[in-house]
């Protein structure tokens, strides 16, 4: 039996930090409900002195979240506690999560105080955020940087004080894994009552550290970990959930674990980069778009014999349907007969010779080969699709008005046009788009990055769509992030060879002109 680790996620609220990922309450609602369901133990759901707005968003996931324990931040005032203890008021379990800064920049430069005063405005704290709820979390900030002595200290007297879980904060990410290992060790060792309170990591990535730090942590004595989807937060960002979380489950010899049910942490993910307009980086271990893609000749190779010779983790086990493998210039033939044999080619050795010499031709001079691409260079020269999609025209009205699309996209050489309405303008074209083809999509996964900064800066695109279990990823690049959007949009169905939805008109003018043309013939 694991021993059990205790999962505090601070996405809402120091990941909310990031300058220009904050969340209305609707949105900060539908990320507490993931975290809920991703079976986080502790939400920390905002600061609420700090604003009107985060007050009232820690009420209302107080609300409508009920299986996690619900906690909100305060400095060591005792207006902020009172304020703090008002937006927990619904909360089923509810935390206050106090503290100040202890290490000599702190106490001296930031509060212009002394270690004395600052211990006793920490006990006072404790004390009176438990006349209103039982759990209160202490946390010790910039503790990382703190003398381990004087630490001790205070941890002993919060401890003593009454606080449920002390927090020890390398809040400017200074520490390298065997100092903050040890510091852990330290107070384990050296506080007199330790094992009444549960001891947190807090750990920030200014040097890339958090989650070595985290889990140095762990294995020296901690039981709970502060961290943030994706990783988000101040500056270099927070130890990410998914990475704790998986690294544990990799390595089960620690036999400690946490109850994060991992096939969400995708989703979680995706909704977290989504709302808060922040897209992951391609390699993000766990949930970038190339945790489970391969490219290599070599590595494909190894791959597709046995997934486990390049994969320390079943893509599934976090929501992911399967492995990608590229193809790219250096993709070798194993890789090349996979996605021929998932068009249904099955080709004999000197065949596959044969397509693999065009394929390293075209593969040298174009960066993205697509099933079409290969299906000419197997001899279907039209690609098999006799509707090879293009956008040809985009006009989108939006603004005051209900946004409105109309859309012009080429079949092969038949073209077609629809408009539809949407909540923005993208949502119309994509709407108006669908209109014109046959199978159902899914859009899954939808970024927007600017390639420098400006007004005038090219929106690069990334869109994943979904078809039947199928899912391909489209990309294009514009100054006018609409029409990247949409071209995006049209590039995966490409991808996925959709077909087009005739008109009945077009159909009959399409079978009387075949019969007009037999009839001469
Ligand atoms: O990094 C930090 O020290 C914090 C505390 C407020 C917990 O975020
Ligand atoms: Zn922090």
């Amino acid at each position: 039996m694991n021993e059990k680790l205790y999962v505090f996620d601070t996405t809402l609220r120091d990941g909310e930090q990031v300058p220009g990922c904050q969340l209305n309450t609707t949105e900060k609602i539908e990320v507490a409900r993931m975290l809920e369901s991703l079976g986080v133990d502790v939400i920390e759901a905002g600061f609420p002195v700090s604003s009107p707005g985060d007050f009232a968003s820690v009420q209302a996931i107080s609300k409508a979240v009920s299986l996690p324990t619900i906690c909100a931040l305060t400095r060591a005032v005792k207006r902020d506690i009172d304020v703090a203890a008002d937006a927990l008021s619904l909360a089923r379990h509810g935390r206050i999560h106090t503290g100040i800064g202890v290490s000599t920049y702190h106490i001296y430069d930031k509060l212009k105080s002394n270690p004395e005063e600052i211990l006793k405005r920490a006990v006072e704290a404790v004390k009176y955020a438990l006349r209103y709820v039982e759990d209160v979390e202490f946390y010790a900030e910039d503790a990382g940087r703190a003398d381990n002595e004087y630490l001790a200290r205070v941890v002993e007297a919060v401890i003593k004080a009454g606080a449920t879980v002390v927090n020890i904060p390398d809040t400017t990410g200074y520490c390298l894994p065997d100092q903050y290992g040890a510091k852990i060790r330290y107070l384990m060792e050296n506080v007199d009552g330790i094992h009444n309170a549960i001891i947190s990591t807090h750990c920030h990535n200014d040097l890339g550290m958090a989650t070595a730090n985290t889990l140095a942590g762990v294995l020296n004595g901690a039981r709970q970990v502060e961290v943030t989807i994706n990783g988000i937060g101040e500056r270099a960002g927070n130890t990410s959930l998914e990475e704790v979380v998986m690294a544990l489950r990799c390595h089960k010899t620690s036999g400690i674990d946490t109850e994060i049910d991992a096939r969400l942490i995708t989703k979680a993910s995706h909704l977290v980069s989504s709302l808060m307009n922040m897209p992951v980086q391609p390699n993000k271990a766990i949930v970038g778009r190339n945790a489970f893609a391969h490219s290599s000749g070599i590595h494909q190779d190894g791959v597709l014999k046995n997934r486990e010779n390049y994969e320390i983790i079943d893509p599934k086990e976090v929501g992911v349907d399967e492995s990608v493998i590229a193809l790219t210039a250096r993709s070798g033939r194993a890789a090349l007969n996979y996605h021929l044999e998932l068009l249904g080619y099955r080709l004999e050795a000197n065949e596959l010779d044969e397509v693999y010499g065009k394929f390293l031709q075209l593969a040298d001079s174009k960066k993205d080969i697509r099933d079409d691409d290969l299906l000419t260079l197997v001899g279907n020269i039209d690609g098999g699709n006799t509707n090879s999609i293009r956008l040809n025209y985009l006009q989108v009205v939006t603004g005051s008005l209900v946004p409105t699309a109309t859309v012009s996209i080429s079949f092969g050489d038949h073209e077609q046009m629809a408009s539809a309405t949407g909540n923005g303008p993208v949502d119309a074209a994509v709407n108006a788009i669908k209109k014109m083809i046959r199978e159902k999509v899914r859009i899954q996964e939808f970024l927007i990055q600017s390639m420098t900064r400006g007004s005038d800066d090219v929106g690069r695109v990334h869109i994943q769509v979904k078809r039947d279990g199928r899912t391909v990823h489209g990309f294009a690049a514009n100054t006018d992030v609409v029409w990247a959007a949409v071209e995006a949009f049209v590039d995966a169905l490409r991808k996925l060879n959709v077909s087009e939805r005739l008109d009945p008109q077009f159909a009959i003018r399409q079978i009387r002109n075949k019969i007009v043309a037999k009839i001469k013939q």
